[in-house]
């Protein structure tokens, strides 16, 4: 299975940025609660060194054996909770910990998952429409799609998608899926590409819909603002958090999650804009080029 994902290496994100606004320290407790197959952990732990503490937290179980392998190589201190990250709480609490010194969020899929035609998330690569980033628990995007109404999927990818053809897309899949029903992600592709009738665009025509699907499937908004509304209470003052999005409906949470904490004079912000990613990593991983990074700092 190790193997396996390991032919489908994740790139880390901005680290150098990641490590910029976080100031990390030799014996900081970092919490990364997207940990992935550690490309950044990696990173925090040679600046905190081995007095200090990286907790990883990712829903996906198979990933976090990656994790496990390449972080046992830092020589670092670290533990590993397959968990939502939205239960930060239950995490801390079961690692007997009350506050850290830093907080990373990378959200979004890793290339692990999405260049697995067996995890479903690939409209190029045939394969099951399942999405779930936790294999475990939750439902699979074809049993999403079964359980919505017409006007429920139409809505669905309007919201999340922000897809202006939802109703056509809606209409087609759910026609497709009574009839026949769709057996796979390139099934599905198929489906919209069709319903569109859209030449050879910049973007593939599916694209909005596997965001939509891929977002519910794992109910990432909801999971975020949960998050958000909490995890000022685990930081010690001067603590900073640091948050990459890969689109606009992830970006906006956290600006206004930001901006709401720091009325409340929890939080002070640090990146006034979104940070995005400079050309040379852009031209050597084209998947960061929809990347935002924000920081705050506890006050
Ligand atoms: C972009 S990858 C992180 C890559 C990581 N920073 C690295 O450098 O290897 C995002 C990870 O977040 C995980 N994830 C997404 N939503 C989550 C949630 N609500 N709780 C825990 N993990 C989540 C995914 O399973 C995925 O492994």
């Amino acid at each position: 299975m190790n193997d396996n994902l390991n032919n489908f290496p994740h790139k880390p994100v901005m680290v150098e940025e990641v490590l910029y606004y976080l100031q990390l320290r030799q014996g900081y407790t970092i919490i990364d609660c997207t940990v992935g197959s550690g490309g950044h952990a990696t990173k925090i732990i040679d600046k905190i060194k081995s007095d200090g503490l990286l907790i990883g937290i990712d829903k996906d179980m198979e990933i976090l054996q990656i994790a496990k392998q390449n972080l046992s190589n830092t020589g670092g201190i670290f533990r590993l909770y397959h968990a939502n990250y939205s239960d930060i709480d239950e995490v801390l609490r079961q690692a007997g910990i009350n506050r850290v010194n830093g907080v990373l969020l990378d959200l979004g899929v890793s290339s692990m998952q999405l260049d697995r035609a067996d995890r479903g998330f690939s409209f190029y690569k045939d394969g099951p429409l399942d999405m779930r980033m936790d294999r475990l628990n939750g439902i699979t995007a074809k049993k999403l799609i079964k359980k919505l109404s017409e006007r429920e999927l139409e809505k669905l990818l309007r919201k999340y998608g922000e897809e202006r053809l939802a109703k056509r897309i809606a209409t087609a899949i759910i026609n497709e899926e009574r009839k026949f029903g769709i057996t796979s992600t390139t099934h599905l592709a198929a489906i919209v590409e069709h319903a569109v009738s859209k030449g050879k665009g910049k973007i593939h025509p599916a694209t909005k819909v596997f965001q939509a699907l891929r977002i519910a499937v794992n109910e990432e908004l909801g999971n975020l603002e949960i998050f958000l509304d909490k995890i000022h209470n685990y930081m010690y003052a001067g603590a900073r958090i640091v948050i990459i999005s890969f689109h606009s409906l992830e970006d906006r949470i956290v600006k206004n999650k930001f901006a709401e904490s720091a009325k409340q004079n929890l939080f002070r912000i640090i990146t006034k804009k979104p940070v995005t990613p400079g050309k040379s990593e852009i031209e050597n991983n084209i998947r960061c080029r929809s990347a935002k990074l924000r920081s705050a700092e506890r006050i």
